[in-house]
């Protein structure tokens, strides 16, 4: 069976891409499908490298009925070989992430997340991590929705057929 292999990205790998990695990952548990998908998150920056999911985060995606899981790492240039697909979370990360580009096939890799959101959509995930409840509910239902947007583009994928 094909794997796919996505990799979320954001700054600290504490709120918003272990968030997108644990929501994709229960959209890809509920149902059978005819290809798996490795998944995984980091971050551009090593302030919270080893730590957990921010706790406000883990508060709010339990209240969503989302598992928690992953412990924080940076980015680092061979992830641009080990997965297929790496989505920034904002424009400041993908902007980071083109900074550490070594080759056009790493390039191709790249998309921001709000890629597989309706065009009206804001372009970045915003960053919760200064701001109240509101601001992590607003991303886990971004991340709900793009992550839909993800998974239909993977079934209309003929090369994970
Ligand atoms: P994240 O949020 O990039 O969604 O994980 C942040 C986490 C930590 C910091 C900024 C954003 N920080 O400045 O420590």
């Amino acid at each position: 069976m094909a794997e796919f292999k996505i990799l979320f990205v954001c700054l600290g790998n504490i709120c918003r891409s272990p968030a997108a990695e644990n929501i994709f990952r229960d959209f890809i548990d509920s149902e059978k499908r005819p290809f798996t998908v490795h998944i995984d998150s980091c971050g551009t920056a090593s302030y919270h490298v080893g730590e957990p999911p921010d706790q406000r985060m883990q508060d709010r995606l339990r209240a969503y009925n989302h598992s928690y899981q992953g412990c924080a790492r940076q980015f680092e240039r061979g992830d641009f070989d080990r997965f297929d697909l790496i989505v920034a979370m904002d424009r400041n990360n993908l902007t980071d992430l083109q900074s550490l580009v070594r080759q056009p096939a790493d390039s191709a890799k790249l998309r921001l997340f709000s890629d597989f959101l309706p065009n009206r959509a804001p372009k970045d995930v915003p960053d919760p991590y200064y701001g109240g409840t509101k601001g992590f509910d607003t991303v886990i239902t971004m991340l709900e929705d793009g992550c839909g947007g993800i998974l239909h583009a993977l079934c209309k994928n003929p090369e994970i057929e």
